[in-house]
């Protein structure tokens, strides 16, 4: 199992949960009713799933396509570590993904 960590957008732990390998990140996010919409449920229409990923990991994960790229760039409150939950797949050799949830509109919760 991979323990994903949910941090809030002021970097306060949310949720920690464990995930099985292979499980897609938005999916891990929507079961622990994390406050991520991912409109287009994954198919790259839209950016509603973006996560700032903690540095140390961002570094263990496949690198993103162009289409994720393109996609951050119209994303709220981007950095350089920002991906998109649909497209990040739980690696085995993950054992943990700590993520932050960005505040904006998209995020209903902390919008
Ligand atoms: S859910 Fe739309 S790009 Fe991820």
């Amino acid at each position: 199992m991979i323990t994903v960590r949910f941090h809030k957008p002021d970097g306060t732990l949310d949720k920690e949960i464990e995930a099985k390998p292979g499980s897609r990140l938005l999916d891990v996010a929507w079961a622990a009713k994390q406050p991520l919409e991912g409109a287009c449920e994954g198919v790259m229409a839209c950016s509603t799933c973006h996560v700032i990923v903690d540095k140390a990991d961002f570094e263990k994960l496949p690198r993103a396509s162009d289409e994720e790229e393109d996609l951050l760039d119209l994303a709220s409150h981007a950095t350089r570590t920002s991906r998109l939950a649909c497209q990040i797949i739980l690696d085995e050799k993950l054992e943990s993904l700590s993520v932050r949830i960005p505040g904006g509109t998209k995020n209903w919760l902390y919008g």
